[in-house]
């Protein structure tokens, strides 16, 4: 097996602070939490599952945003994937600031509270993630505030993929190339290697 072939490196040496986007895609997620009865939602592309026992889950908001300041107070937040069809949706929530305005109204989001946490949902989520944090290490410029995932609604026809994968006959899931360049799957490449053989002397996964 020798991979793809690359004709030529470029080298880069990079300067602190400014952004490279060669790391991406990203899918992103939005981040909503309540403090004190406010209620704000921003999309977050820098998102991760942590642990699968328990069941955490990481989003790194930059010190800067209004969202940092609730969700260094809040103690629950949720992550809400949202479909391709929705891509100005997310766009609009992570180009405006809920310092400024109160981006439920402004962009007329239909909004649930939670099941379990104090924390707002995005209807229109084909998933939602409730979290309790756990922890918020700051790094850099960014903290990462990691949850336990306590509650997951989804779509039922999200699910039903092979082996409960995303659906994606039904769910386009939003793919982030950075600078407001979004793309979507492309269906027809989905492949499934599950029956090949594992690489290793006793053939199970580790
Ligand atoms: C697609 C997309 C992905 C983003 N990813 C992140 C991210 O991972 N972390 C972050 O802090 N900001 C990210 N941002 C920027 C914030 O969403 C943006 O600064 C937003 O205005 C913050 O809103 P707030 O001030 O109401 O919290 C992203 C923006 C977009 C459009």
């Amino acid at each position: 097996m020798k991979g793809n072939n690359i004709s030529e490196k470029i080298t880069i040496i990079p300067e602190s602070g400014k952004k490279y986007f060669y790391g991406y895609p990203n899918k992103p997620v939005v981040v909503g939490v309540c403090y004190n009865g406010k209620q704000n939602f921003l999309p977050v592309a820098w998102n991760t599952g942590i642990s699968y026992h328990p069941f955490l889950y990481g989003v790194s908001i930059g010190t800067d945003r209004y969202s940092h300041e609730l969700l260094s107070k809040a103690d629950s937040f949720t992550i809400n994937f949202v479909d391709f069809k929705d891509i100005k949706i997310i766009r609009a929530l992570g180009r405006s600031t809920g310092k400024e305005i109160d981006k439920i109204k402004e962009f007329d989001l239909s909004v649930s509270d939670a099941e379990k946490i104090n924390s707002p949902v995005l209807d229109f989520a084909y998933c939602t993630f409730e979290c309790v944090k756990k922890n918020e290490i700051l790094l850099g410029d960014h903290t990462l505030f990691v949850g336990e995932i306590v509650l997951i609604k989804i779509d039922k026809d999200a699910i039903g993929g092979e082996y409960e994968t995303l659906n994606t006959e039904k769910i386009s899931p939003i793919i982030y190339l950075g600078i407001d360049n979004y793309i979507a799957l492309d269906k027809k490449s989905r492949t499934s290697l599950k029956n090949l053989p594992f690489h290793y002397k006793d053939g199970k996964p580790r």
